[in-house]
């Protein structure tokens, strides 16, 4: 069935091919400038790619890219040779930059690092897709506006394989995202492999059920253990490693002190009551948080974060930080000794004791991880209490943490649900979606968002970029993800990589082209946007 559809989308790739030669090409994201010029490139099983050891990668990349397509050889050294693909680094560009150059005897890209490269030959790949072997002469200069681009991935609520995860990756890679923000461990699960503490893997990878139908109307189980699932050390290496070759960094989050109740199953004593809770089987917010109070839990984190940080190379480490009920820290003498021994003062509003008791787990956990060279990132929850200055916001109950955040010199990456969660649903009706968290986030009112809406060209400055994200309660297989992530994500990664040059004149005709991409990676979206349903 898969070759048969691979089959298929190939002869259907070839055939559109044939008929579009005379159109325009497309790139998406939109690049800064793109001159048409006279002439075509015959790109054939004999073209050369000619690429400096440092770029040996990029060019490996793009064979395996175009391979369903054209055959082409392993890269070859760097010669003189006129003829062909040749890839070179100029350091003048932006980092992420590229310019290519399509004569019909060679198409050469050359980018501000291998990142950049690599970019080129993701715009050469959709003129592959459009064109096929007749690619036409043309000039292209490009340049992301946003240093970070994201995509988030819940795999704590339902677990994607290392084989999933690495395709996930291909998608983002092919719409020139650099981030993967992996949620590693939640109150359902916990998901990565800890050796200093076997028991998270052993007993917190797996839940007893799972809730069916929406957490807000259904107190149903479906009665079916869930899991053991998680990743082994070495499977996170050899994402890690895949991501890598791809240009996209791992943020790993960890949650603290929310989010935590698998934990607090496998080690009861990180929880104020230490009585023992069950790995969760219901979604949203839970009261079973780590203590705050004891040193124990600052012990284990520290711990956690030491394996974490040896597993992945990310400058940010997630922390988490989002929906922290404050009710067994209000009961808990612990957590009250450490609130009077600190001189937390309930100040009113957001500003209570509890608050700012998170506000100094918070901070102690930056301390430790500046001291090995990382930074954090948490959601804006964390402004409740308080931030350092040195800490980097996700905002994502709307824009105003980020604003906030960025207006008192605090980075950001802008994930507000309105315009970034991938998990609501897509069209008004929501006939044929299946069951989604809620919401109403198409394709449209992706493309349209203005993420410097509501600041100055200073503040402008702290918005490191945009991230969607994917929380998979609702989401239950890989088939289901991809079609929430596409074709949306097409529509971010325009709003990340081209923000002011955004051309919806465009926009239906090149989708019509990265659909065809979709297709022949045999990747699933959703047809709603195509269809002219919102
Ligand atoms: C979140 O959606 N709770 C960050
Ligand atoms: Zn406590």
């Amino acid at each position: 069935m898969q070759i048969l559809r691979r089959t298929l989308a190939l002869l259907f790739a070839v055939l559109i091919g044939c008929m579009a030669e005379a159109a325009t090409p497309v790139i998406l994201p939109q690049p800064t400038l793109f001159t048409l010029r006279e002439g075509t490139f015959r790109l054939t099983n004999q073209t050369q790619i000619h690429a400096p050891s440092e770029l040996r990668n990029p060019a490996e990349r793009f064979v395996e890219d175009v391979a369903a397509i054209v055959t082409l050889e392993a890269p070859h050294k760097a010669s003189k040779q006129a003829e062909g693909i040749r890839l070179q680094l100029n350091k003048a560009l932006p980092t992420e930059g590229y310019h290519m150059q399509i004569t019909p005897r060679e198409i050469r890209i050359e980018g501000g690092s291998a990142a950049g490269v690599y970019y080129g030959l993701q715009s050469l790949r959709q003129l592959v897709v459009q064109y096929g072997d007749s690619i036409p002469c043309c000039t292209i200069e490009d340049a992301p506006n946003f240093s970070y681009r994201g995509a988030h991935l819940d795999v704590v609520r339902h677990f994607f394989t290392v084989e999933e995860v690495k395709r996930y990756i291909d998608i983002l890679a092919a719409h020139k995202l650099n981030r993967l923000h992996w949620h590693l461990t939640d109150d359902q699960g916990w998901r990565i492999e800890i050796k200093h503490y076997p028991e998270l893997t052993e007993q917190a990878s797996k839940r007893k059920e799972t809730l069916i139908g929406h957490c807000l109307h259904s107190t149903t189980y479906d009665g079916v253990p869930y899991g053991p699932y998680y990743y082994t050390q070495e499977e996170i290496r050899e994402v890690v490693v895949y991501a890598a070759a791809r240009y996209v960094k791992i943020i790993p989050e960890i949650e603290m002190p929310s989010h935590a109740q698998a934990a607090l199953h496998a080690l009861p004593w990180l929880g104020c009551t230490e009585q023992q809770v069950e790995v969760w089987t219901h979604w949203g917010v839970s009261p079973e948080v780590m203590c705050g109070g004891k040193e124990t839990t600052y012990e284990f984190l520290e711990q956690v974060l030491t394996e974490v940080m040896a597993l992945f190379p990310s400058e940010y480490i997630h922390i988490g930080g989002d929906e922290c009920p404050k009710e067994r820290w209000e009961q808990c003498p612990h957590c009250q000794a450490r609130i009077r021994e600190l001189g937390l003062q309930d100040e009113g509003q957001n500003r209570t004791a509890e608050n700012q008791l998170q506000s100094y787990l918070t901070a102690r956990i930056e301390r430790f991880l500046n001291a090995h060279g990382r930074r954090i990132i948490g959601w804006d929850d964390m402004l409740a209490g308080g931030i350092t200055p040195t800490a980097t916001v996700m905002s994502w109950q709307g824009t105003q943490g980020g604003i906030y955040a960025a207006q008192h010199g605090n980075h950001v990456v802008m994930t507000p649900m309105e315009y970034c969660y991938f998990d609501f649903y897509q069209t008004e009706s929501r006939e044929g979606e299946g069951l989604a968290i809620g919401g109403w986030v198409p394709f449209e009112k992706v493309y349209a968002w203005d993420p410097y809406a509501g600041l100055n060209d200073h503040e402008r400055d702290y918005i490191l970029g945009l991230q969607c994200n994917l929380w998979s309660e609702y989401i239950p297989n890989f088939n289901h993800l991809q079609r929430l992530l596409l074709p949306r994500l097409a529509a971010l990664s325009e709003v990340q990589w081209a923000t002011d040059r955004r051309d919806p004149t465009t926009i239906r005709i090149r989708m019509e082209q990265m659909r065809r991409l979709y297709e022949l990676c045999d990747w699933s979206y959703a047809p709603y946007y195509f269809e002219g349903r919102k």
